[in-house]
């Protein structure tokens, strides 16, 4: 018996960074994101002799396979299912360099396959929440297009929701690739590292109001605002890493560089807003029109850069 499902990774516009119970994945703030089409995680579960984690065809370490398998072994429990022998092979179509978290999509396709695999009869609600409980932000991958993570209050409530699967706004997204070492703080510990910032407290404050508004944006097809919205929310999160006490930051000398080149895009007229999750990395939101020139500052500006561009993607499929 052999289950496989794929997940697209998704990037929040509104960022989830914090949490309030670190077991089940309750975040402080409820969250929004947009999934991307090209980067996917495919994930089977298959009855094994023994528990076994394949990472992109490479068979992975007793530690690195513990998370998968705490996992699945919570999945069970809640379940009333025995801890039987699996065989977890995932095959990840995100460049670890991309700046992308691969954990939003690895960990909804692990759920889904998981469901596949004992035939769960779960809808998508549920889905969203077991999800969750493996990475926060594989909550939202569940859904295509436009999902809200709703931060709730317990493990029943705090689940994602489509806002918008099939967005008609123009609307795309540059993966600048400026690093590619692997991050240094996860954002597991860079989430609780932020959480003694002075402007922690007043950031929550804002989070009933910077979502509500993009949802309006979204809405009203008002790609201005979502970029703003989106950025200023990134900001945000970075100015907390950075008043943290110890102060840390994901931010390098190029993330800095291209930050700036954003800002002189617009002063040009060519629209594009960033965001920038827990890592050097650059994600640039913008129209389709302005793409190619977008690229050609990019590739002239940076030796090294590698630019992948996204758009919608769907939600989560069971493949077979
Ligand atoms: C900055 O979902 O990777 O990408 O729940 O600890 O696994 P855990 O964290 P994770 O955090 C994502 C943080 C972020 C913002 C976001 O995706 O909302």
């Amino acid at each position: 018996m052999k289950k496989t499902a794929r997940a697209h990774t998704n990037i929040a516009l509104i960022k989830y960074w914090g949490k309030k119970n670190a077991e089940l994945r309750l975040p402080l703030m409820s969250s929004l994101s947009m999934t991307l089409d090209a980067f996917y995680s495919e994930t089977s579960l298959e009855t094994g002799q023994q528990n076994e984690f394949y990472l992109n065809n490479q068979k992975q370490s007793d530690q690195s396979a513990q998370r998968v398998f705490q996992y699945l072994h919570k999945l069970q429990d809640s379940f009333g299912l025995p801890y039987d022998a699996l065989k977890v092979s995932s095959i990840n179509h995100v460049p670890t360099a991309a700046g992308l978290a691969s954990s939003s999509s690895a960990f909804a396709a692990l759920a889904a396959s998981f469901c596949a695999y004992y035939d769960l009869d779960v809808d998508r609600k549920m889905l969203s929440r077991l999800a969750r409980i493996g990475s926060g932000s594989a909550s939202r991958s569940i859904y295509g297009g436009f999902a809200i993570w709703q931060k709730g209050h317990d493990d029943k409530s705090s689940y994602a929701y489509p806002l918008d699967e099939k967005p008609a706004m123009d609307l795309h997204l540059l993966a600048v690739e400026l690093d590619q070492k692997p991050k240094k703080l996860s954002s597991t510990k860079g989430m609780q590292a932020a959480q003694n910032s002075p402007f922690f407290q007043p950031w929550l404050a804002r989070n009933d109001a910077e979502l509500n508004d993009m949802i309006a944006a979204i809405k009203n097809n008002d790609f201005t605002k979502l970029g703003s919205l989106a950025e200023l929310n990134a900001n945000e999160m970075h100015a907390i890493n950075l008043t943290a006490q110890p102060e840390f930051t994901y931010f390098e000398p190029n993330t800095i560089k291209a930050i700036k080149l954003v800002e002189e895009l617009r002063q040009q007229g060519i629209e594009c807003y960033y965001t920038i999750d827990a890592g050097p990395n650059v994600k640039i939101l913008t129209p389709l029109k302005n793409i190619k020139e977008i690229k050609k500052l990019f590739l002239s500006e940076f030796s090294n850069v590698k630019i992948i561009n996204a758009s919608f993607g769907p939600g989560v499929s069971i493949l077979d």
